[in-house]
């Protein structure tokens, strides 16, 4: 078993059972499989907030959560406001160490992501990747917004996926679907988004490390647009 509830041939299994379902049927089996230690991990992207939509219809108990980085856009902010009024749930906050942010920004600024991917990289890792390690302990499976065709770095991403990096059962539920049925979806089911999408937006992150697109453009290209292609990740989905 790779963890107590689920073993590397069902992890198989699934891929296969569920290639040809719908999300909500793989989110309805994995929540009912791993109760309250599965979550969704929202950045409030309109994946996320398609799967926020989907987990909650499924159960009102279903558990979000949000990596609050310090530097997310106000339109962010409002939205996880607009997320908890509107559906009635109160997401999950997880908010970076005092002492190591303060300690990181008093050595090296606090802009410190521009001047070198080491330093881009200690940021996410103090503002992102320390939270959600406090987020996993309380999690045998994460539920993520991730889709193959939104990058060169997420061409192999699986459905179900064990990973290694942080000991869960990772599931990508929208893995095959396109921009424009998740913007379907939303339209739809009158699910709230960021704004900042009808501004030149496509992928939201961080404030200083996202900037607006030009139409046609690649969708990922204004996140840390000043670094190459494949590099543009901040480590939650690294698998080395
Ligand atoms: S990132 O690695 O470039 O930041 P992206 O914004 O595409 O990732 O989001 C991919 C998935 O990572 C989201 O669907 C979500 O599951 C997770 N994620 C990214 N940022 C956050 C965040 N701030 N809080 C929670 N989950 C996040
Ligand atoms: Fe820091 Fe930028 Fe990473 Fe946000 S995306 S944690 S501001 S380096």
């Amino acid at each position: 078993m790779i963890n107590e509830m689920l073993g590397q041939n069902d992890i198989k299994e699934l891929n296969i059972a569920f290639a040809d379902k719908t999300p909500q049927e793989l989110l309805r089996y994995c929540m009912k499989h791993f109760g309250a230690r599965i979550a969704l991990s929202s950045s409030l992207s309109i994946e996320d907030q398609t799967l926020t939509d989907m987990m909650l219809s499924i159960s009102p108990k279903a558990r979000i959560f949000t990596l609050d980085t310090g530097r997310l856009f106000p339109e962010t902010y409002a939205l996880i406001d607009k997320t908890n009024l509107y559906y009635g749930i109160k997401m999950e906050v997880f908010c970076p160490q005092t002492e190591a942010l303060q300690d990181m920004v008093r050595t090296e600024g606090i802009n410190l992501f521009y001047e070198s991917l080491d330093k881009r990289h200690r940021c996410c890792q103090v503002r992102k990747l320390e939270p959600l390690s406090r987020a996993f302990k309380t999690l045998d499976a994460w539920v993520c917004g991730l889709r193959r065709s939104q990058s060169v770095t997420r061409g192999d991403v699986q459905l179900v996926e064990w990973d290694e990096r942080h000991n869960v059962v990772k599931i990508n539920p929208l893995i095959d679907w396109s921009e424009e049925q998740v913007w379907a979806y939303i339209r739809e089911h009158r699910v709230p988004y960021n704004k900042l999408h009808d501004q030149g937006f496509p992928s939201i992150g961080c404030q200083p490390c996202t900037r607006a697109v030009k139409p046609g453009e690649d969708i990922r290209s204004g996140r840390w647009w000043w670094e190459s292609p494949e590099h543009r990740e901040c480590g939650l989905h690294r698998k080395d």
